[in-house]
């Protein structure tokens, strides 16, 4: 049993919190998630499977790389699933980048980033800044360096990241993760350590599937699926506070905005 949220405290003039749970619907403000005006972003779950299960890791535990659930070494596998516009009109990539508001000039990581479905729309959102593509898999890195270089995105750079952190080369303005907190091992070790590579006012911005959805949803099973309120109290003990979150924007997930307490 996840508690529920509390009231929030707002500090600052763009954020706009409710005291709804974060499994009932609702939304904050619109601004709630955008860039604060300084310079500072599924599993691409395609159908209604997710595909747990089809590569091993089966039970939702360790697979044996350092994550949960089963693995993502050949993006060949993946591509097809994670960028169909099935996922597309559910998804809303561009919406969720729009929301965020990234600077020009940003510098952007994308925790888990896949094929690079979010690091391609943030490089466009950021095109005096830089993205760094994060990623366990090492094919995935691969994959998304040739989309790089094919597609002439100069300021987008994948990078390879450890089962507890990122190990980012620089500090950035905006870490984002679009499913996939819940094949963390140990979220909280994962975003202290995320921490030390946040700019001064730098945010995090997690999108995961809600834990209460109908059977014929996408993403992962109930059982790998979180709350809202569950990431928030790691997030708390992580070190973040909760800044804004985006309840209604898209259809089977929540998206949470952290910075740093
Ligand atoms: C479901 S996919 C999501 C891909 C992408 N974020 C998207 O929305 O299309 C999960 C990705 O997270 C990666 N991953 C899992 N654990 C990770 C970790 N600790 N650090 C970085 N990437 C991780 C997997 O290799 C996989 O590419």
């Amino acid at each position: 049993m996840h508690r529920v949220l509390p009231a929030l405290l707002c500090t600052a003039p763009l954020l706009a919190c409710s005291t709804q749970s974060s499994e009932a619907p609702g939304s904050d403000a619109p601004d709630a998630t955008a860039s604060h005006d300084r310079d500072d972003g599924g599993h691409g779950h395609g159908g209604a499977t997710h595909g747990h299960g089809h590569h091993g890791g089966g039970d939702h535990g360790d697979n044996g790389h350092g994550y949960k659930g089963h693995r993502f070494e050949d993006p060949q596998d993946w591509v097809d699933h994670f960028e169909s516009p099935e996922r597309e009109a559910w998804q809303k990539p561009d919406a969720v980048v729009a929301k965020l508001a990234p600077a020009r000039d940003a510098k952007i990581a994308d925790l888990g980033a896949g094929t690079g479905y979010f690091a391609v729309r943030f490089a466009a959102a950021a095109p005096a800044g830089q993205v760094f593509a994060v990623d366990i898999e090492p094919g995935m890195v691969e994959y998304i360096d040739a989309r790089a270089e094919r597609d002439g995105l100069t300021n987008l750079a994948a990078h390879l990241g450890q089962p507890d952190g990122p190990a980012l080369p620089e500090p950035v303005d905006l870490a984002f993760m679009c499913d996939v907190f819940h094949h963390l091992a140990d979220p909280q070790a994962y975003f202290e350590a995320v921490a030390g590579s946040l700019r001064e006012g730098g945010r995090v911005a997690i999108v995961d599937f809600r834990k209460q959805l109908p059977d014929d949803a996408p993403g992962p099973p109930e059982a790998m699926r979180m709350s809202a309120d569950a990431i928030v109290e790691i997030m708390e003990a992580a070190g973040y506070a909760l800044v804004g979150r985006e309840l209604e924007l898209l259809e089977y997930q929540y998206l949470l905005v952290f910075e740093r307490a």
